[in-house]
């Protein structure tokens, strides 16, 4: 038997319950191809902060590197009642953190601390969820998209970035989006890799028009596709992008961009294969073990709730969609640990459980399969299902 050791960050939210779905599948899938894994659950996050007091702790991120690949849920607060000024506010907990204290922090350490500069994001269209998507029919079916975000540089890393007082003594909070040449080059590498792979097709995504790092981003990635003749590049606006993206998505195969605009511009491109629930995402560095995360975050507006009690599989099951975080598990599989055929069994479970229609309420659509009655039970049997389908 193989043996790997995973990393588990559940961190805060709905991140403890999705990824535990995902653990039951991987154990499952493994056990089938002879694989065996050995679980180290460490805390990222919000957890962190409670447990350590800081929000990725050493321990977390060195533990991490020894392992074979990390699996993350979310990190985020969750709602909280708070007294001010004699009235009620609703906030989330550890927002009003300083920054080097906040949850978010501790992620973007993690993939700091990790070196993993590629962070891709498919986005494509289950045939079975196609009347889950907010647009028509005609738009959304067939769409197959990735997204390649820059994600250790960028406007989330530039200094300088800070708080100050501007000369009217008011106070300003300023970030710098930086981009050094070997960042540009090492992304735009993995983007063209990945659209050779792929329909062969590159779309750039840049602000070259106003910011001297997209003007230089542009630069780079032109001049390597020199090195690429069988690609087909192209260069877009954000702003035209985000608006394509909802006009045609199916012009897109591979999208390149930096680390804010991949990361507003996946959140948008989810929505076209119904939800948010459903994006997975891999990131990957030069060397050492790759992070496999939802696109999603803690989703404190559904964490914790509990949607239904499971007869046949004898389990409360929850509100959140743990699909991405299972499609996630596929990438570790795919590209953390060439495991193909474990990684095909689970893409086969997922393909079977949306096909016999059972739904997350994300991904509920009318009229599908059941009455909705029915369907809040049946559509969450996801747990048993899933386990079901990999034998
Ligand atoms: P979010 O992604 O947590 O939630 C946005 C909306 O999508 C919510 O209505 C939520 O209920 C829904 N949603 C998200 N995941 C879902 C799932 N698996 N199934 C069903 N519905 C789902 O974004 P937000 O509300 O803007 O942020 C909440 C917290 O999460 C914040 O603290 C934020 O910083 C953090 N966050 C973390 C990550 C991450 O861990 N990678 C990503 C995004 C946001
Ligand atoms: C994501 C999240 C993170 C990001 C936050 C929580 C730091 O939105 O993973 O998409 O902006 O990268
Ligand atoms: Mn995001």
């Amino acid at each position: 038997t193989k043996r790997y050791t995973i990393t588990l960050l559940p961190g805060d939210g709905i991140g403890p319950e999705v990824i535990s779905v995902a653990k039951d599948v991987l154990i499952v899938a493994g056990s089938q191809e002879g694989i065996e894994f050995r679980f180290q659950e460490m805390p990222v996050g919000g957890a962190a902060l409670d447990l350590t007091g800081v929000p990725l702790p050493d321990e977390t991120l060195s533990m991490a590197k020894q392992s074979d690949a990390i699996l993350l849920g979310a990190i985020g607060g969750y709602f909280q009642f708070s007294i001010f000024n004699f009235h009620f506010q609703l906030m989330y907990k550890w927002d009003n953190n300083e920054k080097h204290l906040k949850p978010e922090t501790g992620l973007l350490q993690l993939r700091a601390g990790l070196g993993v500069f590629a962070n891709l994001r498919p986005a494509s269209v289950f045939p079975q969820l196609v009347d889950s998507s907010t647009l028509k029919k005609e738009v959304a079916e067939g769409v197959d998209l990735i997204v390649v975000r820059e994600l250790t540089g960028g406007i989330y890393f530039g200094k300088p970035r800070g708080f100050t007082t501007n000369e009217k003594g008011e106070e300003i909070g300023f970030n710098t989006e930086v981009y050094a040449t070997y960042e540009i080059d090492r992304i735009a590498r993995v983007a063209f890799e990945t659209a050779r792979k792929r329909r062969g097709k590159l779309c750039s995504v840049d602000k070259a028009n106003v910011l001297e790092a997209s003007m230089l981003w542009r630069k780079r990635v032109t001049t390597m596709a020199s090195e690429y003749p069988d690609i087909e590049l192209s260069h877009m606006y954000v702003d035209n992008a985000a608006m394509q993206l909802i006009r045609n998505p199916k012009q897109f195969d591979t999208i390149v961009t930096n680390n804010i605009f991949g990361d507003i511009l996946s959140d948008e491109a989810s929505m076209i294969t119904g939800s948010i629930g459903m994006l997975p995402s891999a990131s990957l560095g030069e060397t050492g073990p790759g992070l496999f995360e939802p696109i999603h975050g803690s989703a404190p507006d559904i964490a914790g709730q509990i949607e239904v009690y499971c007869v046949p599989c004898d389990a409360y099951l929850d509100k959140a969609n743990p699909l991405a975080t299972v499609l996630s598990v596929v990438m570790l599989l795919k590209y953390g640990l060439r495991e193909e055929n474990a990684a095909k069994r689970i893409e086969n479970a997922v393909m079977d459980t949306l096909t016999r229609g059972f739904r997350t309420g994300d991904i509920y659509s009318t009229g599908k399969v059941h009455t909705v009655v029915q369907s809040v039970i049946h559509l969450k049997l996801f747990n048993f299902w899933n386990i079901y389908a990999l034998g």
